[in-house]
């Protein structure tokens, strides 16, 4: 077993909605770990539980009952100010829409979670003019979204996840909106940002061949992990 740094440790997490007089059990007894390195995919479903349990791993939301400890620290005693820090702090966000603020440039949306870290202007214009460059955006600094493609506007997303230094990058069904072309290319920074920079990162994604390109499969059936394998050959686009 490996014995890179335990950053997840989730234990018997159970969500259940209380909808009128029904209650809906999101998530039965789900326990997960995830070290430094690791590259995981969250299959199953629709309503087998898979955002619910993204929304409590990424503290934006707390189990019913079971213990969330994140590097360590045990998040479901947290208050929410303490919570919305850690979030800031220690995880980076990729969604399926991107989420850039559409007036502005790569460079503010990549400065913005900075700006309410309170960082001083010129350490936040290197910190992110440096995680353009990573995820290969170095030349369209000054670009808005709706002058970039939807393969660069994740990778602008992508870039503003990394800039805070995350302990671990959360990605829900981050190709969700983009062709196979595109959708390779992000699985490929997703890859050479684990390979070369050791980033952590956790996908939710309802196709295989996304799931094919990471090294572990974590599968959810009616609020159950009932898979959960390593990938036999992940196919590294990026070596
Ligand atoms: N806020 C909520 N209130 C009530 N039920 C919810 C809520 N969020 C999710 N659920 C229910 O919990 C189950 C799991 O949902 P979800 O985690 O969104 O699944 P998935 O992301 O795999 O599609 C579903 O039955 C869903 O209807
Ligand atoms: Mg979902």
């Amino acid at each position: 077993m490996s014995t890179n740094k335990l950053l997840i440790d989730a234990r018997e997490l159970t969500k259940t909605y209380q909808m009128g007089e029904i209650k809906v059990h999101a998530l039965k007894s789900a326990s997960l770990q995830v070290r430094e390195g690791e590259m995981v995919s969250i299959m199953g479903p629709s309503g087998s539980g898979k955002s619910t349990l993204m929304n409590i791993l990424g503290c934006l939301d707390q189990p019913t009952s079971g213990d969330y400890f994140l590097e360590q620290i045990k998040v479901n005693d947290l208050s929410d100010n303490r919570l919305s820090e850690i979030r800031g702090k220690r995880i980076g966000f990729v969604f399926q829409s991107f989420n850039l603020l559409k007036r502005t440039s790569a460079m503010n949306n990549v400065e913005l979670p900075l700006i309410y870290a309170g960082i001083g202007r010129r350490e936040r214009q290197k910190r992110a003019r440096s995680a353009l460059e990573q995820v290969g955006l170095g030349d369209r600094f000054h670009h808005k979204p709706n002058e970039l493609s939807g393969g660069q506007q994740q990778r602008v997303a992508i870039a503003r996840s990394l800039v805070s230094n995350p302990a671990i990058i959360l990605a829900d069904e981050p190709t969700g909106n983009l062709d196979s072309t595109s959708s390779m290319e992000i699985m490929a920074i997703f890859q050479r940002l684990n390979l070369d920079h050791n980033i952590t990162t956790i996908f939710v994604t309802h196709e295989r061949e996304i799931a094919e390109h990471t090294k572990r499969v974590v599968r959810l059936a009616d609020g159950e992990i009932v898979v959960d394998e390593a990938v036999k050959d992940t196919r590294w686009i990026y070596k």
